[in-house]
């Protein structure tokens, strides 16, 4: 299987394990859940739970063992891209190919539905029923908690995203700083998160948990770059986002500092180089391999 059929199948798979997570009551409070639902259900690739359960597989660790992390994972991610939609942040009214949230329901609903999968996500992760020791639960409650957070964390990136925005970029002291600090945050964090929770899971050494971290931080910078790119020049039904936002926003990225090739290069050096932190681990780390390619050739 080549590593497209693969995310593929298991992104299906991973479809059909979700709706047992959203039992929708029959209540007033029913709306809330039915927007977490509506926005953790439709579409994603899935690709941090993927990268999850696969960097988890390199210690031994079964999918059945590592899945309700990913699941946790996918759905504090899914609550950033509702909260990153909202007209007090980007402003966008697709996602995932359909309405983004706010625009399916509405604003208040919206801002709900990402605290209540935000808070789904350590309810999930700390749930007994988990074939997991209470101390390895805490620590990844812990790292998700730092990951996700506004101490250096994707909401500390997002922080900075929205600043500089609105700021005179042309004060900045050290652009390239800012923007690799805004992709390593905003969305580094949360990818390393996927990779580090598979490691820990895994009861990797220091050495190999230290490999893989940095593997997912360069992948992590690589794929914000990727997610730029294709503001620009992707295709806007395979990307189901609305385009060219990051210019008419005035985002700070390597595509509107420098424009697209180097932003493409600086990539790709990302991508290798991430690939050559996994040399410890030999063919055992194939998939994660073919995944950095992926990452770097992606259209949505
Ligand atoms: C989009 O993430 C937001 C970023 C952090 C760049 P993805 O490209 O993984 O979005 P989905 O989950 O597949 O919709
Ligand atoms: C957002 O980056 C990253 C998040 C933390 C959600 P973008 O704003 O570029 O993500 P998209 O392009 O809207 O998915
Ligand atoms: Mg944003
Ligand atoms: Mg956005
Ligand atoms: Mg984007």
């Amino acid at each position: 299987m080549n590593i497209t059929e693969n995310i593929k199948s298991f992104a299906e798979k991973f479809n059909q394990g979700l709706d047992a997570y959203f039992p929708i009551p029959k209540t007033l409070d029913a709306r809330v859940i039915e927007a977490m639902k509506y926005s953790v259900k439709n579409g994603g690739k899935r690709l941090r739970p993927f990268m999850l359960c696969e960097t988890a597989k390199i210690f031994g660790v079964d999918e059945k063992v590592s899945l309700p992390i990913a699941y946790a994972l996918e759905m504090l991610h899914s609550y950033s891209l509702i909260h990153d939609d909202l007209p007090a942040m980007d402003n966008d009214d697709l996602r995932r190919g359909i309405p983004a949230c706010h625009k399916a329901f509405d604003e208040a609903t919206a801002i709900l539905a990402g605290d209540g999968l935000l808070t789904y996500a350590f309810g999930i992760i700390s749930s007994d029923s988990l074939q997991i020791s209470s101390q390895i639960r805490c620590r990844l409650i812990n790292m998700l908690s730092s990951a996700a957070g506004s101490f250096d964390g994707m909401v500390a990136g997002q922080m900075i995203d929205l600043a500089v925005e609105n700021s005179d970029i042309e004060k900045l002291e050290s652009k390239e700083a800012v923007i690799e600090r805004i992709e390593e945050m905003k969305t580094g964090r949360l990818l390393r998160y996927a990779c580090e929770a598979g490691a820990i899971l895994g009861g990797a050494n220091e050495k190999e948990r230290l490999a893989i971290v940095e593997y997912s931080r360069k992948i992590g910078r690589s794929f914000q770059i990727v997610d730029d790119i294709l503001d620009a020049v992707g295709d806007e039904k395979l990307v189901g986002k609305t385009l060219k936002k990051d210019k008419n926003q005035n985002k700070l990225t390597f595509v509107n500092l420098y424009g697209l090739d180097k932003a493409k290069e600086i990539s790709d050096n990302l991508i290798r180089e991430a690939k050559k932190s996994l040399e410890i681990f030999g063919a055992k780390a194939t998939v994660l391999l073919e995944l950095a390619d992926y990452m770097g050739t992606r259209k949505y």
